[in-house]
């Protein structure tokens, strides 16, 4: 039998560790995607925040209830309810409008990582792709993806305003939430799975930190520019 708390544990400390990496990996991406001179570190923080949306994916199948993709209310049916009753409307996990950013974020991340990736080996003459393709690509990647945690952080505040002591803000610091329900209790083959995740995330921010960087890439293509036309 599954035991029921008042205070229930709903995202475990992987989904929390997870959720504020990725605030700080995509906040960092976006803004350094700005400074030329800290190209290194803006694709270090986007691959960070690429394996750590992907290692999510792996997360919703096998992680804890609450965090899995089948615990997604995102059916039609769901959001008209949800839409209709949000006042009173009550969710353990994420509510259904909530899903569908989320997934959106799932989604995005990784999309602007990998053609970040492609966008980078191409400037870098290594791979031959048409590199204004990919740069329209990767920028709407990134701006879906702003797009997406405007409307999550709207969406919040729209629910502390209508919770206020109830609302879903405060758990993704402590985890718990005042219902009651089954916790979202983690085995111990989650519990590999969450520190394998980390570690394959945290490998792909050094080694993309660790790309070699064109320091003279405005002067090249320049250059390539003019024997272009000649
Ligand atoms: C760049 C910034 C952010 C991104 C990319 C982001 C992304 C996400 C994602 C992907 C989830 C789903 C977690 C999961 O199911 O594993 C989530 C949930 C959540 N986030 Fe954020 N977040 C950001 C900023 C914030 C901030 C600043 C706050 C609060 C001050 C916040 C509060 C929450 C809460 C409360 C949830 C759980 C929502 C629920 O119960 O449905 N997030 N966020
Ligand atoms: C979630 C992850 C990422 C976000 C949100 C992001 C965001 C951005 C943004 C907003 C731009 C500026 C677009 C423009 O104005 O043209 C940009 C450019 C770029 N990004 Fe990313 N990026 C991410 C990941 C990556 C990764 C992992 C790499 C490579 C390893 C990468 C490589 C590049 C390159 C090469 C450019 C073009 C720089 C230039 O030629 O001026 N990005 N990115």
């Amino acid at each position: 039998m599954t035991q029921t708390t008042e205070n229930t544990l709903v995202w475990g400390l992987p989904t929390r560790l997870f959720h504020w990496l990725l605030a700080l990996s995509f906040a960092s991406a976006y803004i350094l995607s700005d400074f030329d001179g800290l190209q290194p570190f803006h694709f270090a923080f986007g691959a960070l925040a690429g394996g750590l949306l992907t290692g999510r994916i792996i997360w919703g199948f096998f992680g804890p209830r609450y965090s899995r993709f089948s615990d997604f209310p995102v059916s039609l049916s769901s959001i008209r309810l949800f839409v209709r009753s949000v006042k009173n409307a009550s969710f353990v996990g994420h509510n259904p409008l909530a899903s569908v950013v989320m997934l959106g974020i799932v989604a995005a991340g990784p999309a602007a990582a990998i053609s970040g990736y492609l966008l980078y080996q191409t400037e870098s003459q290594t791979l031959s792709l048409n590199s204004h393709l990919l740069e329209d690509f990767h920028e709407i990647a990134a701006n879906v993806f702003l797009i997406l945690v405007l409307l999550h952080l709207s969406g919040l505040a729209l629910d502390v305003l209508l919770h206020q002591r109830n609302s879903a803000l405060f758990a993704i610091f402590t985890g718990r939430k005042n219902v009651s329900a089954p916790p979202a209790s983690i085995n111990l083959f989650q519990k590999i799975l969450a520190v394998s995740w980390f570690a394959a995330a945290l490998s792909l921010f050094i080694l993309a930190r660790n790309l070699p960087v064109d320091r003279n890439k405005d002067d090249h293509e320049r250059i390539r520019q003019e024997q272009n036309d000649d």
